[in-house]
């Protein structure tokens, strides 16, 4: 870790020598999607300290010897310093306050602080700093001067700074305090400033904080009407007259409309203009094709420009009917959907823009189209990711309101923060065409119903307020302990029933309530079948989210499987060290498929046929499967020390018959009945070889799985996501790390130590497998297999060149592969 420090360190500093001095070298280095001169990012050139230290506030207080960093940054993703635990391993300590519910790291205080000067121009402008989300209980000071407290972790929110900056060319600091204690979150939070900062600089009059709503009350795919309300700031003492211009452009850069009106400011006033026009064959936004728009809004006084803002827009009509389920552009949409937490697994929660694509890139391609972003604001770039790909997202708010769910959680702060918090939410967030649904919370816990009532009734209030075009919902769980005998129907509230688990409440509940519009809010990874059979056959089940897409860490173990002697009974309780994941993922914390994302794959018409061989289990032993487990079970035949044993092997296929071959001899031939479901299962003895699985569709075979035993561990292999990507530092490469045999047949060994060397214009952002119980560092330059594969991330430095990234390990030699950073 500390290499890697001083790797950045320097490199930054090279950078912004480089910077200062103008060099002709190319350098990308800091931007981002909505770097503008107005918007500035203001991720570079951070100090930070992790602990607690006093007046770090002030102005003269002496930060020299702190870390310089970028952002974004979680400091809870990296090694423990001996100081906190001496016995940590890597970032997971066993003194850890939010134990098995954060996945055993460490959080606690932080401070950063940014030196910057500002020139003779921005002093004349209005200067804000806006944090799209810091982990959590912020402070924020301006040269000594406190701009205040922002306690959600998750919301954005912004400071004026400008009466408290000094003079054009001195230096202002800007510093930030980070408090993120005690038990207070039931999964991994991070801490820190772990998602993009802005520097807002703009004339006195000039388009509010997040000042721009953009609607489209009438789309057809002849014509469509685009409604804008743009709020205008004066922050001048007196009346001003303006003209407000907003142009709209096309994906393809084109001006399609422009429209123009002129209004008068009152002195210290936010005015809103409202302003409609029409687009005649707009290219419509769906999952299928994500077109964007945007507009640009200009301000002119006098004829002259005094402010411009940009913001994307998609032109969809989304429609939820009792009847006829969700449409879009008027076609009904079944929602394939997942839910998510914040992180990127082992990077931790920090938004690096390729990270939060990245994410939602290997959902896409296991054939998700939504997600919820459970229970949380997601970050705007995770946003600006599901609006350019065509990834439906429901925004949730509230894992809590005024119950709590862990001791320290939101729930001290709800009552005075939630109207803020679901504001700037949803004002960041309603011109996303990907969100098609708000969320106010999640299995709220709430002893008084009236309270809870009058409470839901007043989010749905304010969430309409700021948004009519999209409804609201809630993910309710158990919705009989809601005691909706002795008071209303809780579901009644909201306008599409979030139903969590409760599949099987579904046709009894539409036939009491036919207005309802059913969304699984949560499901059973298991129950992926039954749920899309439910969805096939009702257009009123609009969609689920599995529990979860992604593996994360934290709630250890709430996919939990054990090992137990017959007799011994199974708990539900969540893991204790070294479990440090949830371990309920389609895809582990590397992104990698598991073993229930082939069987979705299926289910979801992805693939006709996937099989799989489960672990032998001696027969005085049985595995406890929880109900977000999934059995031992893995794609390949290489089980040494198993042979001769018996294994069980399950074929998932959506043909009606399957036959299986080991080393060429047809072992069995099976018919798959309605009851089976799409799986049908083999027993067979362990001999090393070929197995294959054929579908058979009326006698004839239309697919084969083969695994063929492998060898031992011989090469490694790297295979890059991408072997060309720019050189920002938003930008990663994502390195697959396999162990295979001479023959190129993967080995599924785990416990390989690989160690990485990295040279050139990169550097290794983190190194890690998706293995749920085994406790490592994520930046030493070297990891462990996981059933053979673990996963290597490596960073541009913000200069133009070569990366080379090389792997080796005892007995398998050395590799390197080059990734180019334009
Ligand atoms: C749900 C809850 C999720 C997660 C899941 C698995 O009830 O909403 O946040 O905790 O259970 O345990």
């Amino acid at each position: 870790m500390k290499t890697l420090i001083t790797k950045t360190a320097c490199l930054l500093a090279i950078f912004l020598l480089i910077s200062c001095s103008q060099s002709s070298q190319t350098i990308t280095g800091f931007t981002a999607p909505e770097n503008t001169t107005r918007n500035r990012l203001f991720d570079s050139g951070w100090i930070f300290f992790r602990g607690v230290v006093g007046q770090a506030e002030q102005v003269n207080f002496d930060d020299s010897k702190w870390r310089t960093l970028n952002l974004p940054h979680d400091w809870s993703i990296e090694d423990v310093p001996a100081t906190e635990d001496a016995e940590a391993v890597g970032p997971f300590s066993k003194k850890s306050s939010g134990t098995f519910n954060n996945g055993y790291f460490m959080t606690g205080e932080g401070w950063y602080r940014k030196h910057f000067k500002l020139s003779a121009e921005d002093m004349e402008k209005q200067v804000s700093i806006l944090f799209d989300g810091v982990f959590m209980n912020s402070e924020v000071w301006i040269n000594g001067q406190y701009l205040g407290l922002h306690p959600n972790g998750y919301t954005p929110f912004y400071y004026d700074l400008t009466k408290s900056l000094k003079p054009a060319g001195e230096d202002n600091i800007l510093s930030v305090k980070v408090s993120n204690k005690g038990d207070n979150s039931r999964w991994y939070t991070g801490s820190g400033i772990y998602r993009h900062v802005y520097l807002t600089v703009t004339h006195s009059i000039h388009v509010a904080q997040w000042g721009v709503y953009v609607t489209t009350p009438k789309v057809s795919e002849s014509e469509a009407t685009v409604s804008m309300a743009v709020s205008v700031q004066n922050k001048d003492e007196k009346p001003v007259s303006v003209k407000i211009r907003n142009k709209i452009i096309s994906t393809e850069g084109k001006q399609v409309a422009e429209i123009e009106s002129e209004k008068l400011l009152e002195a210290k006033s936010v005015t809103q203009i409202d302003q409609l026009t029409s687009i005649s064959k707009p290219s419509l936004w769906s999952d299928l094709s994500p077109s964007m728009y945007s507009v640009k809004t200009e301000i002119w006084k006098d004829n002259q420009l005094i402010d411009q803002t940009e913001t994307k827009f998609g032109i969809r009509s989304i429609e939820f009917n009792p009847e006829k389920g969700f449409l879009v552009n008027g076609k009904p949409v079944k929602m394939r959907g997942g839910c998510i937490h914040h992180d990127n697994g082992i990077l931790g929660s920090v938004t690096f823009d390729r990270a939060e694509e990245r994410r939602l890139e290997v959902l896409k391609a296991s054939g998700y189209n939504a997600i919820r972003t459970s229970h949380n604001p997601p970050s705007k770039t995770l946003l600006n990711a599901c609006d350019r790909m065509g990834i439906f997202v429901i925004d949730e708010a509230f894992d809590v309101w005024r119950e709590p769910k862990v001791p320290d959680d939101f729930h001290a702060f709800f009552q005075e923060w939630w109207r803020k918090d679901l504001t700037s939410m949803m004002m960041r967030d309603r011109n996303h065409p990907s969100i098609v649904i708000w969320s106010v919370g999640n299995e709220i816990p709430e002893k008084d119903p009236k309270w809870f009532y009058a409470m839901a009734d007043s989010l749905v209030k304010k969430a309409k307020e700021l948004d009519k075009t999209r409804p609201i919902t809630q993910a309710i769980c158990c919705h009989d302990a809601y005691d909706r005998k002795n008071t209303q129907d809780v579901y009644s509230i909201y306008e599409v029933q979030g139903y969590n688990y409760e599949r099987l409440s579904y046709e009894k509940d539409k036939k009491e309530f036919p207005s309802r519009i059913f969304v699984g809010t949560e499901t059973f990874p298991n129950e992926a079948f039954e749920i899309e059979q439910l969805a096939q056959k009702y257009p009123w089940v609009i969609g689920d989210f599995v529990w979860t897409a992604i593996d994360y860490f934290g709630e250890n173990a709430c996919g939990k499987f054990e090992i137990l002697k017959k007799g011994t009974p199974g708990n539900e309780d969540l893991g204790r060290w070294p479990w440090r994941t949830a371990w309920c993922g389609d895809l582990d914390l590397c992104g990698f498929k598991k073993p229930q994302s082939y069987y979705r794959d299926v289910v979801w018409g992805k693939s006709k046929l996937e099989m799989m061989v489960n672990q032998y289990i001696s027969p005085d032993s049985f595995v406890y499967l929880n109900r977000w487990a999934w059995p031992l079970e893995l794609p390949h035949w290489t089980w040494t020390g198993s042979e001769g044993k018996t294994m069980k092997v399950n074929v998932y296929t959506t043909c009606n018959q399957v036959r299986l071959e080991l080393n060429g001899k047809p072992l069995a031939t099976k018919t798959l009945t309605e009851a089976d479901k799409i799986t049908v299962s083999f027993e067979v003895p362990y001999i090393t070889g070929r197995l294959k699985a054929i579908g058979l569709e009326n006698g004839k075979e239309v697919v084969v799985k083969e695994y063929k035993t492998a060898g031992k561990p011989a090469r490694i292999i790297l295979t890059p996501d991408r072997k060309e990507i720019s050189a920002n530092i938003n930008d990663l490469s994502y390195v697959k790390v396999e162990i295979v045999d001479n023959d190129g047949i993967p080995v599924p060994v785990s416990g390989k130590i690989i160690r990485f060397t990295v040279e050139g214009a990169g550097e290794l952002a983190a190194a890690g497998n998706g293995n749920p119980t085994e406790m490592q560092s994520f930046h030493q330059n070297k990891t462990t297999t996981f059933h053979g594969k673990c996963l290597a991330i490596v960073r541009p430095l913000g200069i133009t060149g070569q990366v080379k990234l090389k792997a080796e390990a005892d007995g398998v030699g050395r590799v390197s592969v080059e990734i180019i950073c334009n």
